[in-house]
């Protein structure tokens, strides 16, 4: 009787996973070049260029790149919801359209985030070990978001 129930359960599952697999969220991808105005203007180092997308384009760019994981339900919805949120936050593929004071306080949150450990996420720095931040990376990310500030607040002032 009770394996019977069990079996149930595993077949019902089962099939609720598999169904779900069809319904794919839509994936987050860009053309080339979706980076480019904000690479120019910010102008980042070699090595925070590297952090940046080896650790925050996944969820603050146009474009994710998927480990094969990321795409099976449900991981692939709770990973296109962090994506929206992030990318509602902070978008670097979207740079252009952000105003000089705008950018000076995404830079500024950059500084707060990066120090403080909450960025990159937790759940993401778990599945992806090659973007957890030495604390080196931290200080050089943060150095080039603190200075390239300057360049908006200068802009950002009334003439
Ligand atoms: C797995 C997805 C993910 C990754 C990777 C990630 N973030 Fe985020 N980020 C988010 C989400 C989601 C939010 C929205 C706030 C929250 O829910 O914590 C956010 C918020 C932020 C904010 C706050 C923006 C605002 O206006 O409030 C900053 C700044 C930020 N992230 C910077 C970074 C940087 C820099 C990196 C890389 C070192 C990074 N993030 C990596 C998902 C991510």
């Amino acid at each position: 009787m009770r394996s019977n129930l069990v079996k149930k359960i595993g077949w019902t599952l089962l099939i609720a996973l598999v169904a779900i697999q069809f319904y794919r969220p839509e994936l987050n991808t860009a053309e080339p070049g979706h980076l480019d105005v904000f690479l120019e203007e910010t102008n980042p180092p070699e090595e925070v260029r590297e952090i940046l997308s080896g650790a925050c384009y996944d969820c603050h760019s146009n474009q994710t790149t998927y480990p094969w994981y990321s795409q099976v339900a449900p991981v692939s919805y709770w990973l296109a919801d962090h994506i929206d949120h992030g990318k509602g936050n902070l978008n670097f593929s979207e740079w252009s359209g952000y105003p000089a004071d705008r950018k000076d306080h995404k830079l500024e949150e950059i500084v707060e985030e990066v120090k403080s450990g909450e960025m990159p996420l937790n759940s993401y720095t778990w599945a992806h070990s090659e973007a957890r931040l030495s604390e080196t990376e931290r200080q050089a990310l943060v150095a080039w978001a603190d200075r390239t500030r300057a360049l908006y607040t200068l802009n950002a002032r009334p003439e």
